[in-house]
């Protein structure tokens, strides 16, 4: 498996505090690898540099092999590296199935739309990213709800919309930040399982940053964990769920098997 993404000494500094201090890790392809830590550790910050919405303060970041520091986030979602946002992101006023489409068109330049539409062959595209979105709807078991607005569905279907809005930007790698915060067991086992499925059928990597350990245990070939900004272990679930270091920062008594 070669890495697909890489993340080289990044830090990241707000004023005095060091949210990120000299993080490594990286994800292959094929990978779903778990990045874990206490409240503040810096995993969303993580998310927002390597995403490209905050420059880092220092260090590399290589998706595909190329160096994404700087690139625009919407370039960087060109190049298949798309997340999702901690807080529920949908566009509440429009309905289910035209979020997905702006999750599909979300790299295609505003201007370029006259020509979508007006042009033959770019409504036959058209046609196929309707259709691609109305599967992802089906998919995440959003179909029944298409035409309803975003803020109509309940807290779990706004959580499955928005990955279907990151879906339709064709991802190679997700970021998902925090999937299942606010879910019942039953909705976060559920989810699971789609994100397992996605994995397996689309052959997408994730990176997933969750405090919902039996998840992250269950789906990750990989923890990275993160304390005070720096990367305090690495490894198999196996290994991160007995790690001293990990237990005393993070897990401590938590029943995590
Ligand atoms: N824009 C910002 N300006 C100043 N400080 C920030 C900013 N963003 C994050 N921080 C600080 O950086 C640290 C890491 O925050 P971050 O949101 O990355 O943590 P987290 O691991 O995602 O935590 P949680 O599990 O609560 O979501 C925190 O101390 C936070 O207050
Ligand atoms: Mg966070």
């Amino acid at each position: 498996m070669s890495a697909l993404l890489e993340v080289e000494r990044i830090s990241r500094r707000y004023g005095g505090l060091n949210a990120l201090k000299d993080v490594s890790f990286s994800v292959r392809e094929g990978e779903i690898v778990g990045l874990i830590g206490p409240n503040g550790a810096g995993k969303t910050t993580c998310f927002n540099v390597v995403s490209g919405a905050v420059p880092p303060s220092s260090g590399a970041i290589k998706f595909k092999g190329r160096n994404i520091v700087g690139r625009k986030t919407s370039q960087i979602v060109h190049d298949g590296l798309v997340r999702t946002f901690q807080a529920t992101t949908v566009f509440p006023a429009s309905s289910v199935i035209e979020n997905v489409l702006r999750g599909a068109f979300a790299t295609t330049p505003v201007s370029m739309f006259g020509s979508i539409i007006n042009t033959g062959a770019s409504r036959a595209t058209l046609a196929v990213t309707r259709k691609r979105c109305e599967q992802l709807l089906e998919r995440l078991a959003l179909s029944q709800f298409r035409d309803r607005k975003a803020s109509e569905l309940s807290y779990g279907g706004q959580r499955r919309l928005g990955v279907a809005i990151a879906l339709a930007a064709n991802p190679k790698l997700l970021l998902l930040d925090e999937p299942v915060a606010g879910l019942n067991p039953e909705e976060a086992a559920d989810f699971g399982r789609l994100i397992r499925e996605l994995h397996e059928s689309e052959k997408l990597s994730v990176l997933l940053v969750e405090h919902h350990m039996r998840l992250v245990m269950g789906l990750c070939n990989r923890i990275v964990v993160l304390d005070h900004g720096e990367k305090i272990a690495e490894g198999k679930p196996t290994e991160i769920s007995v790690n001293p270091k990990v237990v005393q920062a993070y897990l401590g008594t938590e029943v995590v098997a």
